[in-house]
């Protein structure tokens, strides 16, 4: 509701307020002075390189469609995307997964921020229960606020992944059992199992084996944000948790959605993103208005992303995509394990976009930030940030992400980051 001083007819756009909340005395977002470990986004060194990309895709695509008027990109399509397209994905994402991914179970999206809105206003009850990790992308954080009626219930989350102890308490606190259910799941799960978001970890076997028995105990949907599947450094593929919802068991119903995207392989202003899902899951999203009344996310985009896979264009860029982030994100390991002191830890990722540091217990993150920021000229977010709704305390922590800068710079920033450690310790 706007406030009584709201001007109905001031029309003039307003600035917009501190970059994520933060201060705005730490507000370097657009700071070119300062090096800004905190966007996790690709770099203009490696957006550069879609525009061939598109512009052969294009042509190859536009050709398909002047001669075969039925396969129109311009018409509206099918809720869950041309089946072109999603057979040639499938056979990419199966090669690069290392693990059968049945077209069958693919619906293309625009991107996983859509993608999650979506699950969430058609398989969840509208005043059901979202688990989240207690430390989630802020941004994720904002969409789960735009539905009202829901009861967030925060979990504890260990180096290996979610606490299940503390999950599976926390279901049976809540009425479960007795709800009248009007959607597929009276509650989910939400997280991000492979290479987190802000943490950086990748749950376990174990951790998954013991979510997939959860869900199917408590008939508890669990939608996996797969943002950084593809991005991994090391020759280990992360098994995502969808392939351990097999169906070849006697107890299998489809509880676990992989809600997935390119916008860091290739690129987030495109718009492309996926799901995989059960049958039961993808039935209830293909009879949605909103899908069934646009012809699907966007037919356009959707068609072209076929063209993309079939000239092995897009193959060959996420090579490129995987090699230079890999290479940042070894630099930018080393560099904390050489120069970190020794009373601060931090996760090594072997894959995605993140670094989560650890300073000693009592140190606040956002206090060092004014030294790191005023007079070292870096930037990152402090763990207050992610953290809600949750007692512990992550004011110690930070997080930063090698998707922005060349290994060059990332090199250069990280050890100006632990200079400005090893100074705020010794304070
Ligand atoms: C966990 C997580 N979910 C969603 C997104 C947004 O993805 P998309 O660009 O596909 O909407 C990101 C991107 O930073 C992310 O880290």
């Amino acid at each position: 509701m706007p406030s009584q001083e709201f001007d109905y007819r001031d029309r003039a756009e307003k600035p917009t307020t501190g970059f994520l909340g933060i201060d705005k005395d730490l507000d370097v977002a657009y700071d070119d002075d300062v090096l800004n470990l905190s966007v996790g986004v690709s770099s203009p060194e490696i957006l550069k390189k879609v525009t061939p990309l598109v512009l052969e895709a294009t042509q190859h695509c536009l050709k398909i469609a002047e001669t075969d008027q039925a396969k129109s990109l311009f018409q509206y399509g099918k809720p869950e995307g041309p089946l072109k397209t999603r057979k040639l994905f499938a056979e990419y994402l199966t090669s690069a997964y290392g693990d059968k991914v049945y077209y069958e179970d693919l619906m293309l999206t625009t991107g996983a921020s859509a993608g999650v809105h979506n699950l969430l206003s058609s398989v969840l009850d509208h005043d059901g229960y979202i688990f989240i990790d207690e430390l989630i992308f802020m941004l994720t954080y904002g969409i789960i606020n735009q539905f009202s009626g829901l009861k967030v219930v925060p979990v504890k989350l260990n180096d290996d992944g979610v606490d299940l102890k503390d999950l599976e308490q926390k279901i049976l606190k809540t009425d479960y059992a007795s709800k009248n259910k009007s959607k597929l799941f009276w509650g989910v799960y939400l997280t991000v199992p492979n290479y987190h978001n802000p943490t950086g970890i990748t749950f376990s076997d174990q951790v998954c084996k013991g979510l997939i028995k959860i869900a199917r105990k408590y008939d508890l949907g669990i939608i996996c944000d797969d943002v950084y599947n593809l991005l991994h450094y090391d020759d280990k593929i992360p098994k995502r948790l969808y392939s351990y919802d097999s169906m070849d068991d006697v107890d299998y119903k489809g509880h676990v959605i992989s809600n997935a995207s390119l916008s860091k392989p290739i690129s987030p202003g495109m718009r492309i993103g996926w799901y995989e899902v059960p049958p039961r899951v993808k039935s209830v999203l293909c009879s949605k208005g909103m899908l069934v009344s646009s012809g699907g996310f966007c037919n356009y985009t959707m068609t072209l992303l076929a063209s993309m896979f079939e000239t092995g264009i897009a193959q060959e860029h996420i090579k490129f995509v995987k090699a230079t982030l890999g290479e940042r994100m070894h630099v930018t390991v080393n560099v904390l394990q050489k120069n970190l002191p020794s009373s601060c830890s931090f996760i090594n990722p072997g894959g995605g976009y993140f670094v989560w540091i650890r300073l000693p217990k009592g140190k606040s993150a956002k206090d060092l930030l004014r030294i790191a920021k005023n007079k070292y000229k870096v930037f990152y977010l402090c763990g207050e940030i992610f953290s809600h709704l949750t007692e512990r305390d992550f004011s110690n922590c930070l997080r930063i992400t090698i998707g922005y800068y060349s290994k060059d710079v990332l090199e250069d920033g990280v050890s100006k980051l632990c200079q400005a450690i090893q100074e705020f310790l010794s304070e």
